[in-house]
């Protein structure tokens, strides 16, 4: 087997609060890859399995207040459990690359911060769970709140769209608000593993920012 082959896989995640562009990014970030020769494997959380996928049907859709805030993060943990050890970790073995749109710094940003559970419970919970298993680069996609849920709302009107997972987005401009401070604050406590690109532009310019970050990160030719 050549050393290649051989080699572990690198795991990116893309966060950040609603209409980011994250689904749009990475598409395109797969095939930039591709183009140079590399497997990635698109996938999302809470998603990536077929029972994780189950699992997101009962946080993403119905009333805002339907989930105690404890139950509803060890729903994104049994989700995120099922989607590291059946998607995520066997793809990086094989020596695929792994990109996920949202991970745990989604549940530290919603539940943690700007929800109810605060970031300890959060943080002992992921140790608990995933142990030390962490992102080798995070992209955090950062625009104004009003902009992200404007775009987020005509995005559920398009062809395709489910336009019933909408949980989140219902949740008040001052969740939000928090929520964007939190994904920030995240950045600046791990800049050695967080990028934080503005996400307010058109989708060309997001690509080639995300892109830089991806290709100085990992010594890859521009
Ligand atoms: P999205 O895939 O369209 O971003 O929707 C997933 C929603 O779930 C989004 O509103 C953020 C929310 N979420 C959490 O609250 N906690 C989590 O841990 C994850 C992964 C997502």
């Amino acid at each position: 087997m050549s050393s290649a082959a051989s080699q572990r896989g690198v795991f990116i995640t893309l966060e950040g609060g609603e209409g980011a562009g994250k689904s749009t990014q990475i598409k395109r970030l797969v095939a930039r890859l591709a183009a140079r020769g590399i497997e990635a494997v698109a996938t999302r959380e809470p998603g990536g399995t077929p029972g994780a996928e189950a699992i997101r049907g009962l946080l993403v859709t119905g009333d805002v207040a339907r989930w105690d805030a404890v139950t509803e993060t060890l729903l994104h943990y049994a989700a995120r459990r099922e989607h590291v050890e059946k998607t995520v970790k066997p793809a990086l073995q094989r020596g695929a690359w792994v990109i996920s749109d949202r991970f745990a710094d989604s549940t530290m940003a919603y539940q943690g911060h700007a929800g109810a559970v605060g970031a300890a419970r959060v943080g002992a919970l992921h140790k608990l769970v995933l142990g030390d298993f962490t992102p080798d680069l995070t992209l955090i996609l950062d625009l104004p709140v009003q902009v992200g849920l404007a775009r987020a709302k005509s995005r559920a009107n398009t062809a395709g769209a489910n336009a019933a997972e909408d949980r989140y987005e219902r949740m008040g401009l001052a969740f939000h608000e928090a929520l964007r401070k939190a994904f920030l604050d995240i950045a600046a406590a791990e800049p050695q593993r967080c990028r934080v690109v503005a996400a307010d532009t058109d989708a060309d310019s997001v690509e080639a920012a995300l892109w830089a970050q991806v290709a100085q990160q990992f010594k890859l030719p521009l």
